[in-house]
């Protein structure tokens, strides 16, 4: 269901007594504002995720983890399964972030077969798309984007589809401080649900959350959130700061 959605990205940042903090700090935020029926998910490094949904018990967020390997169990040393996600209320998990697709290797098949085991065991993936620099300065943005979508989405059936949420983050603007404008993540959000529309209909194009990430941050977050097909934002550094985070929430 198309709902507007503030997630966090912590990356891998905060000790466990500043991740209890900051945590705790937004959680109370949160108790204070109204949040209108909009979602707020955070999603800490895995350590925390138990302390996570434990304060999400008795608050406003909801929980997502930033990564999952496509397996129930298995010996697959130092990884984490969607079923144990699941089975900690974890609702969310981050698939084909650029920087595990650049860091990790992480090619599209890999990016397919996460998308698959999370839907299997009722993880809804946040699913990143976008296009480096050199890619958008040589006109191929859209092209990159779709072929993204192609490759580890349009697999999916209707149903399964119409559960995930979708993140446009231009690698060019994750942690570089500058942000794509306005008209740039409204263009790009616009053709991605046009490209939905194409392969699944208007109905479930219409229904699809699809947020901007990259350099968003308390300054641009409403004029970003404003545009029709921009409903809301994956934030990165922004989402460390108490304040700063409250306030990109209070944007939507
Ligand atoms: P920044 O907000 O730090 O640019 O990071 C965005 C991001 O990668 C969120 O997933």
């Amino acid at each position: 269901m198309r709902k507007k959605i503030v997630a966090g990205n912590w990356k891998m940042n905060k000790t466990f007594e500043e991740a209890e903090e900051l945590i705790t700090e937004i959680a109370d935020g949160l108790d204070e504002m109204d949040l209108n029926g909009h979602g707020v998910i955070l999603c800490p490094p895995a350590l925390y995720i138990e302390m996570a949904t434990d304060v999400a018990e008795e608050s406003l967020f909801e929980v997502g983890a930033q990564n999952v390997y496509p397996a129930d169990s298995g010996a697959f040393t130092g990884e984490i399964s969607p079923l144990m996600l699941k089975k900690l209320n974890v609702g969310y998990c981050i698939v084909g972030h650029s920087e595990r697709r650049k860091y990790f290797q992480e090619d599209a098949l890999f990016l397919k077969q996460k998308v698959d085991a999370l839907l299997r065991n009722g993880v809804i993936p946040i699913f990143c798309c976008g296009e480096t620099l050199p890619e958008r300065e040589a006109g191929n943005h859209f092209r990159i984007v779709e072929d993204q979508l192609i490759a580890s989405l349009f697999h999916l059936d209707a149903a399964d589809f119409s559960k995930i949420i979708i993140a446009y983050e231009p690698v060019w603007a994750i942690g570089t401080g500058v942000n794509a404008t306005k008209e740039q993540a409204q263009e790009m959000h616009a053709f991605i649900r046009e490209r939905i529309s194409g392969k699944y209909g208007v109905a479930i194009a219409q229904d699809l959350t699809i947020l901007y990430g990259g350099s968003c941050n308390a300054k641009n977050a409403a004029e970003l959130f404003s545009q029709p097909d921009v409903d809301g934002g994956l934030i990165g550094g922004a989402s460390l700061k108490t304040e700063e985070f409250l306030q990109i929430v209070a944007s939507l």
